[in-house]
């Protein structure tokens, strides 16, 4: 028998002119974009910022549906859009904010299951480290990479007899 732990570094900030201005600029970006969301069930806003390797940014939020499993959270819409629009291009960081009933959540809000695997994807895809910037009213969450979110992943490896 044989225990193993796994941790993960979460750095944190109080205030956003911690953080260098382009990051800064991309927790802007995400809170912008938190407006733009259909939510008409949930009420529960999120707008996620992409920063990509050539410094554009691309931003989406939660588009959600009477249907409630045919929306789609705001990573995602981002995150698709982004290697949609720039499929050779890695994605650097993504920064997401949440409010609810217009006011940002007070704690982070870290991305579900289904974006973390997405999220995943982009960055095995091109071999680079996205960093999250997890935004809340109270402090800023820095996470160095999806996989360190996502521990004992899947990925396209397991695919060919590992
Ligand atoms: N949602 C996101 O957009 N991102 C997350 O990481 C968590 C949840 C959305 C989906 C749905 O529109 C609403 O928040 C409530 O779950």
């Amino acid at each position: 028998m044989k225990k193993r732990n796994i941790s993960i570094e979460i750095i944190e900030y109080q205030d956003i002119s911690e953080l260098d201005e382009e990051i800064g600029n991309l927790i802007k970006k995400a809170e912008a974009s938190s407006n733009n969301a259909y939510t008409p069930y949930s009420k529960f806003n999120v707008g996620a910022a992409i920063l990509l390797d050539n410094g554009d940014i691309v931003c989406g939020n939660n588009q959600e549906n009477a249907a409630y499993p045919s929306g789609l959270c705001a990573e995602r819409v981002a995150l698709f859009y982004a290697n949609a629009s720039f499929p050779t291009t890695a994605v650097k960081a993504i920064a997401i904010v949440a409010k609810n009933n217009n006011s940002i959540s007070t704690e982070p809000v870290p991305p579900c299951g289904s974006c973390r695997q997405a999220l995943l994807e982009t960055e095995t895809r091109f071999g680079k480290p996205i960093k999250v910037y997890l935004s809340g009213s109270k402090k800023i969450q820095e996470i160095s990479s999806i996989k360190d979110l996502l521990p004992l992943n899947f990925d396209k490896d397991f695919l060919h007899n590992r």
